[in-house]
């Protein structure tokens, strides 16, 4: 047993004394509600994405559930779904009454399979979550020109990307909907948070109406209304309620904080996309460990890596003993009992996931962490091949 007092996480937030100082602003102003640092960092998003609109919410959990439900889709209806993704992309489908169909993924990238995604694809087909995994775009130049055809909304699960560039375009304005995370763990953070964007905006009302409650009065203008003295008879409260909504809006808190690590994302990404190149340079080194990924795009925000191999839980104890700390993403979803009796055939899913090892990455992991890791992964090939 090595008795190493050395250990590196897996993910890890970045934070300096701006948020601090932030925060504190905050907090002498005491209003850490729905309000206007959520305007501010919604209006900044809309900016930085390109995108006409932008709806803070409380996770990207959240805004995958709130994407479907503003359809207002028939029960039983189908969802194409990644089948290697987060239980949150499925979890919308369910939550709306939709049912999910499981889409293979590709061999060189781990994301949504288009052959496959063109056989799943039946006229209940209602909607399409193509997912960037670890940051690495889908093929939306096939999948959203195909998607139009067939009718199908298109919504991006964009949770491990923020700025990343594809074939010139923004990911999250390449479909309809996207749905951004601001989970502790994500390229930029708001504790926990996420954002819904489009370019339609009805949909961006029914966001805002769904995520506060199924109010059709924005709370933060029925506030400033309410001090105005513009109209002193006018009922600033009165609001109706149509429809059933949730309570899923950000608040000023989380702004705050995404406002500040939004100036600092670009300089995030690139960190991380460095430590990314260390590691894809280094791992072309080894025998029996590969990395996710084939190809590795220009202007793409990387969030996650990840090593395939037949040893896999070898190595995860390997680096355990090391003090490494590593994770499986994921186990597929068609394979958890919830999600059992939605059959799919996904035989390179079934595969694939057996054989991967995710690895430490993040903005501000050390160049002595990452040969650390790399020594001790050559050092695991050289033993094992
Ligand atoms: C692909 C994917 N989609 C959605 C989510 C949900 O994000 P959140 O934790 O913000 O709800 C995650 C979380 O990691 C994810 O990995």
């Amino acid at each position: 047993m090595s008795n190493t007092k050395k250990t590196i996480r897996l993910f890890k937030p970045s934070f300096g004394k701006e948020e601090i100082k932030a925060i504190q602003k905050i907090f002498k102003k005491s209003w850490i509600g729905y309000g206007s640092e959520v305007k501010k960092f919604e209006n900044a998003w809309s900016k930085y994405i390109g995108i006409k609109y932008s709806v803070g919410v409380t996770s990207c959990s959240a805004a995958l559930h709130i994407a479907l439900a503003s359809k207002k889709f028939k029960k039983k209806k189908k969802v194409l779904i990644p089948a290697m993704t987060f239980t949150a992309t499925a979890a919308a489908a369910l939550y709306n009454d939709l049912e999910p169909i499981f889409v293979d993924i590709n061999e060189y990238d781990l994301n949504m399979n288009f052959q496959d995604l063109k056989k799943k694809y039946t006229k209940d087909c209602v909607a399409v979550i193509p997912v960037h995994v670890g940051g690495q775009p889908c093929e939306m130049e096939k999948i959203v020109p195909w998607a139009k055809k067939k009718k199908l909304l298109v919504i991006e699960d964009c949770a491990h990307t923020a700025g990343g560039i594809y074939r010139g375009k923004m990911l999250g304005t390449w479909g309809d909907i996207s749905c951004f995370s601001f989970e502790e763990k994500k390229m930029l953070t708001t504790g926990d948070g996420g954002m819904i964007c489009t370019n339609n905006k009805n949909l961006a009302g029914k966001f805002r109406v769904l995520s506060f409650h199924g109010w059709n009065k924005d709370p933060w203008s029925r506030h400033k209304k309410s001090l105005s003295k513009k109209n002193l008879s006018e009922k600033h409260w009165y609001y109706q309620i149509k429809e059933l909504g949730f309570k899923y809006n950000m608040n000023d808190l989380m702004a705050t904080i995404g406002l500040v690590q939004l100036k600092k994302l670009n300089l995030f990404n690139l960190k991380r996309n460095n430590a990314m190149n260390k590691y894809l340079t280094e791992i072309k080194k080894c025998k029996i460990i590969k990395s996710y990924i084939t190809t590795q795009y220009k202007n793409i925000a990387y969030w996650m890596f990840a090593v395939r191999l037949k040893k896999r839980d070898k190595l995860i104890s390997f680096l355990k003993e090391r003090g490494i700390a590593t994770s499986v993403y994921w186990i597929p979803v068609p394979l958890h009992p919830l999600y059992k009796k939605f059959k799919s055939h996904i035989p390179r899913t079934k595969k694939i996931w057996k054989e991967l090892v995710t690895l430490p990455l993040f903005t501000d992991i050390k160049p002595q962490e990452i040969n650390y890791i790399i020594k001790n992964l050559k050092e695991f090939d050289k033993k094992y091949s």
